[in-house]
């Protein structure tokens, strides 16, 4: 009988529950028992932070968003931050008293559910002795190693709609939409989802964007009668030799990616004169229910993961290579961060529609 330990880690994605639900079936199938590490790694420094995951704790979830087991993003988990008496700040490295947590809740492997920054956490719990297997998980689907990551599609599907919707408002009253989306520093987003929708201008990291293009682009479609369009940027998009938008967060020192529809909305106004109006999709992106094909991916990959355990093959984070899953060295899932290839066939399906990519 094994002890198998499951988190879910960094922004969370739909299908997270579904990935859950595989893990605990495909284990308790094995005669193995589940345990759900709560937001985190949180368990691994108080023991109480778990949830002991049987059949009846996972029915019903393959469709839920969100993740039963609470996730955080941001601070690194195996750091501590001890204020000194001076009133300064030390930084320790507490991984090994993770590692420790890991053996004081009796787990004989783990399943790491996210994105980079989990994969990351991952490779170093594996470097440290724990057997660890990754499942990929993040809407922005910018993880090396694999072909998708869950949670993309719905990402995709939330904003299609949304830029459709935007379709018939725009035309109503003349004007020009920019819409944000999410995606960090790569485009999958924006380009799968304007493209799909129609988008007039998608503009993503990968391309830096000349504003004088895009305008040009919007006035030659005014004098065909076109009084109205939709600008899809991505959050991470930039001119050229120009930077990324940040913008604060509430109640915080940090920045985020954030800004951009109203900063290529302005220059799109001042250029040509038009009405403009910005939406940002943000978060609606990640939350509610998978897409059937997200969480199918979900499913695979958890159940996938077991299989992994049972072959006692760790290190590895599960990934899609069409038509199957397998596995790949989790050094390959961190070793870069997966761009829209410039040479991709949606890039060239964009130019080929007239779709303006601000070049
Ligand atoms: O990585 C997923 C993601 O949704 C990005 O697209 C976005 O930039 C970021 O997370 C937002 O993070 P947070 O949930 O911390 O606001």
């Amino acid at each position: 009988m094994k002890r198998i330990g499951i988190s879910t880690g960094g922004g969370d994605a739909p299908g997270l529950n579904a990935v859950i639900r595989a893990v605990t079936l495909a284990s308790i199938r094995r005669g193995w028992e589940v345990v759900g590490l709560l937001r985190g790694y949180g368990a691994f420094f108080d023991p109480n932070q778990i949830r002991i995951l049987d059949r009846p704790a996972v029915r019903g979830t393959t469709h839920l968003g969100g993740t039963i087991l609470g996730t955080r993003s941001g601070a690194y988990p195996f750091e501590r931050r001890v204020e000194q008496d001076d009133g300064s700040v030390v930084v320790e490295d507490v991984t090994e008293e993770a590692v420790e947590g890991f053996h004081r809740l009796g787990l004989d492997a783990l399943v790491a559910v996210g994105g980079d920054g989990s994969m990351r956490l991952a490779l170093k719990l594996h470097q440290h002795g724990i057997p660890v297997v990754g499942v990929p998980k993040t809407i922005d689907n910018d993880l090396a190693g694999t072909n998708v990551t869950f949670g993309f599609h719905t990402a995709v599907d939330v904003a299609t709609a949304a830029i459709e919707r935007l379709h018939s408002t725009a035309e109503a009253h003349d004007r020009i939409f920019v819409v944000e989306l999410m995606g960090r520093y790569a485009g999958w987003i924006a380009l799968f989802a304007g493209v799909a929708a129609t988008a007039q201008v998608i503009l993503i990291p990968e391309i830096p964007y000349d504003i004088e293009e895009v305008c040009d682009h919007l006035m030659a479609r005014e004098r065909r009668g076109r009084h109205w369009a939709v600008v899809v940027a991505a959050e991470g998009a930039r001119p050229v030799g120009g930077d990324f938008t940040w913008s604060k967060r509430i109640g915080g020192q940090t920045e985020s990616l954030g800004g951009v529809a109203e900063r290529v909305a302005t220059q799109i106004h001042e250029r040509t004169g038009k009405e403009t109006r910005t939406v940002t999709l943000g978060h609606l992106q990640r939350g509610g229910q998978p897409i059937p094909y997200d969480r199918l991916i979900a499913l695979r990959f958890g159940a996938a993961a077991v299989r992994q355990i049972e072959e006692g093959e760790f290190g590895v984070m599960v990934s899609l290579d069409p038509p199957t899953v397998r596995a790949v060295p989790l050094e390959l899932a961190v070793s870069r961060m997966k761009s829209v290839p410039l040479e991709a066939d949606v890039v060239a399906t964009a130019r080929d529609l007239g779709i303006c990519l601000g070049e």
